[in-house]
């Protein structure tokens, strides 16, 4: 028998500066969930522990080389980011294999990965790492070496071959999104795992909500949801010697120890100047005191008039940029929450995940952290908002002028 724990899009980011641009996906916060992890890992003693890309959330300039930012130090922090995910794996003390997702930074993984096996094998069953990487239209092909491994493998199987296949994209079941999930080529790679002779068991990580497993001739595949979202689930496959496979899901639960209130702060003239995404000066100072005795995360609304412009991506692209050059060694706060207008999506093309709005915020942002309404303080100047909060049930203190003080907004927290 041999049992698998796959945990895949952990999003990470803490050398690198600023969350990715969905609340969820708690990226800060994902160390201290790898701690928790490693509790559970060594109860479930498995053969082999299997991430399947994603594994940091760097920032969308480095990806797309966007020579306004410096990429040096992002390289920098992305290695530095990579380190502390091999020291986590090396710390488990058992097998592990990795492979690269779409938010992952090619050159970097592989300078701290890059020697790591591809190819492992516990008795007769062979476990195959797949680095594939999306291509035109944000589509992943398995092309190239990637490809001619596979292909060399499945003209050598026999009916004995026992195959574990690792990789970040979807090959099937179907997911229907506006974003492509699944391989372009995911119709040819089903029918050859399929048809060639032995069994496969085919792992996926990328879409997020994670899919059933289901069977397609000799082949078995499944999609693992993300780790870095509530409630940071995890999988378990149990390989047994008949060619069977058993599959259960498990979780760690809830994300924040409960017993801290939490604290959120409109970044527009609190942390902002007002009419731009230009740090204050005390901005460090103020999300340092806020920290002191609660949580605190970052509200910014989408249609502030300094953002109105720009797509989803765009608008994540300006808080990298904050984020970046407020300082990665600063308080970065413990999430970001980019939130719409009450009336929701605003004209502009949105992700299919359901995003925040005026409305739901302290809803959800008090049940990400676990409290009650009546335990978040909502800091903002903009009056609509703040009836609305109150309205949900949130403290939301008046604080006047369009940028008050540090002295002002921390007395009022
Ligand atoms: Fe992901
Ligand atoms: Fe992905």
């Amino acid at each position: 028998m041999l049992k698998i724990l796959q945990v895949t899009d952990f999003h990470l980011r803490q050398a690198l500066a600023g969350h990715n641009g969905h609340v969820h996906r708690l990226s800060r916060h994902v160390p201290q969930l790898l701690e928790a992890m490693t509790r559970r890992i060594a109860d479930e003693a498995p053969d082999l522990v299997a991430v399947t890309g994603d594994l940091l959330d760097v920032p969308h300039a480095l990806l797309d080389g966007d020579k306004s930012y410096d990429l040096k130090t992002i390289v920098q922090q992305s290695l530095a980011d990579y380190g502390l995910v091999r020291r986590w794996l090396e710390g488990l003390g058992r097998p592990w294999m990795v492979l690269p997702g779409n938010h992952d930074y090619g050159p970097a993984f592989d300078v701290v990965f890059g020697t790591s096996p591809e190819v492992m094998r516990f008795g007769e069953v062979a476990v195959h790492a797949f680095r594939d990487w999306e291509q035109a239209g944000n589509q992943a092909l398995r092309i190239g070496p990637s490809r001619v491994r596979f292909e060399h493998l499945l003209e050598n199987a026999t009916e004995t071959s026992r195959e574990v296949h690792l990789q970040h994209f979807v090959i099937r079941p179907h997911v229907d999104y506006n974003y492509p999930l699944l391989y372009g080529d995911s119709d040819d790679i089903t029918a050859r795992a399929a048809q060639a002779p032995g069994r496969r068991l085919l792992l996926s990580g990328h879409w997020h909500g994670g899919t059933p497993m289901v069977t397609i001739g000799h082949a078995q595949s499944a999609v693992c949801p993300a780790f870095c979202e509530p409630p940071h689930p995890y999988r378990v496959f149990e390989l047994a010697a008949d060619g069977t496979v058993a599959m259960r899901q498990e979780e760690l639960g809830r994300s924040f120890a409960p017993g801290r209130r939490l604290v959120l702060i409109d970044r527009a003239g609190l942390l902002t100047h007002s009419g731009g995404f230009a740090i204050r000066e005390d901005a460090a100072a103020i999300l340092d005191g806020l920290s002191a005795d609660a949580h605190v995360a970052i509200a910014s609304a989408w249609h502030e008039p300094e953002s109105t412009a720009a797509p989803w991506r765009g608008v994540q692209h300006l808080h990298d940029a904050f984020f970046e050059a407020f300082g990665a060694s600063k308080n970065q706060a413990e999430a970001l929450c980019i939130y719409l207008p009450a009336e929701g999506a605003g004209g502009r093309r949105l992700p299919a995940e359901r995003i925040t709005t005026e409305a739901d915020l302290i809803e959800r942002m008090a049940e990400l952290f676990g409290v009650a309404p009546a335990e978040v303080t909502f800091l903002t100047t903009n009056a609509a908002r703040r009836a609305i909060a109150r309205h949900a049930g949130a403290r939301c203190p008046d604080l006047t002028g369009p940028e008050p003080t540090a002295a002002e907004i921390l007395a009022a927290s």
